[in-house]
């Protein structure tokens, strides 16, 4: 790593996925940091090194950067603001029931900072919030604090299961500014890390997050599509999608069919995007359909397990993964979560497994068995469904789980598995699009 740059004092102000994952690496390059959120205990926690989160990596970064004395945790605003030249909101927009981003965590962090600030500092907008929104936080801190400061938007593209690689390595930094001191100073952050820097304006900044999670999401609806042509005539999905993937113009990746996308971040903001179009009198047309593919999607893997089950009704259904992809804890929005829900509505008795989201879903889900183990999730089960692509599912002894079950049946939600073996062992097999 680059320690050669000077020293900055940053502020980020909410310390979740991407503020924690923020903190630690900016702390890692070398820079004093200060990591704020209004949850008490979480702080209480993490200032002993203990994390809020799974995330590969980010325990071992949060414990050697405390110790160095570069990361510290506060709930108190003065005293992270006071001498901090940059200062991060990286609090929740979640979607609100009118499907656009919910900016109250914003605002409010806008105005405690304001009500804080002592000298000038660049407010960076790094949660994904929609186009106008700088605008708005310049605002709100001009009506607390008098002295100078600037609105930078600097979205963070991070994801939750490799997130402190994306945030050291990341395809590029966006930078959406007014002044060429703030922007400066930005870049003066992110000096150790060799990426492209893309210099824009607030709005252009802005769209650009939106922009990308939407096409990300565009891709997966479409691919999805795709798969459910395939069951209709017999193709392969996996094998299409490698083929259009070794298209330069078109990528491979994002381009695995399955039960649907999830998370904190797809659906809100697919959401919010089509929504604030309309807003702006467009109808995004496509959006609208990226969304619904999406929501109809969970039911194929429900179709499927009807198709090998007829009846779902007080059928014993172990549900594999129950975060909303691998490597996370994370349950937001999670494609396994819906589908468990559709399950019981269609009467099936449902226990679940996940190597790392058990106890965040256990608090979501009631009626559910939480397994401690695939092995044991399989005793005595009709039919087990792939819901997260979890890589040790792969690993898993399957012959001995044939053997758990009472019935040995699979959806793999996620075409995880190797269809051709896992007949061979003697499953009734189905996968998505295959
Ligand atoms: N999670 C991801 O993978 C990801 C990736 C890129 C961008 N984003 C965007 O980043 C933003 C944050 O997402 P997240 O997943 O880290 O959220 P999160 O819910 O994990 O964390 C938000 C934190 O902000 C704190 N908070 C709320 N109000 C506060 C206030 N007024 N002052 C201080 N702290 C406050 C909360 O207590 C919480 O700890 C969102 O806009 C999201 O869309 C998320």
């Amino acid at each position: 790593m680059n320690h050669s740059t000077i020293p900055i004092k940053v502020t980020i102000v909410g310390t979740g996925y991407v503020g924690l994952v923020t903190g630690a690496c900016l702390a890692e390059l070398g820079h004093q940091v200060t990591c704020l959120d209004v949850d008490r205990k979480k702080i209480a926690r993490l200032k002993r090194g203990l994390m809020p989160i799974y995330e590969p990596g980010l325990a071992v970064l949060v414990k050697k950067n405390l110790k160095a004395k570069r990361l510290f945790f506060t709930t108190d605003y003065p005293k992270a603001i006071r001498g901090s030249l940059i200062i991060m909101i990286a609090v929740g927009t979640p979607a609100r029931r009118d499907g656009l981003a919910d900016l109250s965590y914003v605002f409010q962090a806008a105005k405690s900072i304001a009500r804080a600030l002592v000298d000038y500092a660049v407010i960076v907008d790094k949660s994904t919030v929609p186009v106008g929104t700088a605008q708005k936080v310049k605002r709100i801190i001009g009506q607390y604090y008098q002295g100078r400061f600037d609105v930078v938007s600097c979205p963070e593209f991070l994801r939750e299961g490799s997130a402190i690689k994306d945030f050291m390595h990341p395809d590029r930094i966006v930078i959406g500014g007014e002044t060429k001191k703030a922007i400066n100073l930005l870049l003066d952050v992110f000096k150790p890390i060799r990426a492209l820097r893309l210099v824009t304006d607030l709005a252009s900044a802005e769209l650009i997050k939106y922009a990308s999670n939407a096409f990300l999401a565009t891709k997966i609806s479409f691919i999805n599509e795709i798969s459910n042509i395939c069951d209709h005539v017999s193709a392969d999905v996996k094998e299409v999608a490698y083929g259009m993937g070794l298209d330069n113009r078109i990528s491979p990746s994002f381009l695995k069919a399955g039960i649907g996308y999830g998370g904190s971040c797809f659906p809100k903001d697919v959401s919010a995007l089509h929504q604030m179009a309309g807003r702006n009198g467009y109808e995004f047309k496509l959006l609208k359909s990226v969304i619904q593919v999406n929501n109809l999607q969970r039911q194929v893997a429900l179709r499927k397990a009807k198709n090998l089950l007829g009846s779902l009704k007080n059928k014993k259904i172990g549900v594999m993964g129950l975060a909303f992809k691998k490597n996370t804890d994370d349950i937001r929005e999670s494609a396994a979560i819906d589908l468990i829900k559709l399950l019981q509505k269609a009467g099936s008795v449902v226990s679940a497994f996940d190597p790392m989201a058990s106890l965040n879903a256990k608090k979501r889900l009631q009626g559910v068995e939480i397994a401690r183990s695939p092995y044991s999730l399989a005793k005595g089960q009709d039919l087990l469904i792939i819901a997260t692509e979890w890589p040790e599912f792969r690993e898993l002894d399957w012959k001995r789980i044939k053997g758990l079950m009472r019935s040995p049946q699979l959806v793999d939600g996620r075409n995880l598995l190797d269809q051709n073996t896992m007949r061979k062992l003697g499953y009734k097999y189905l996968g998505i699009g295959r």
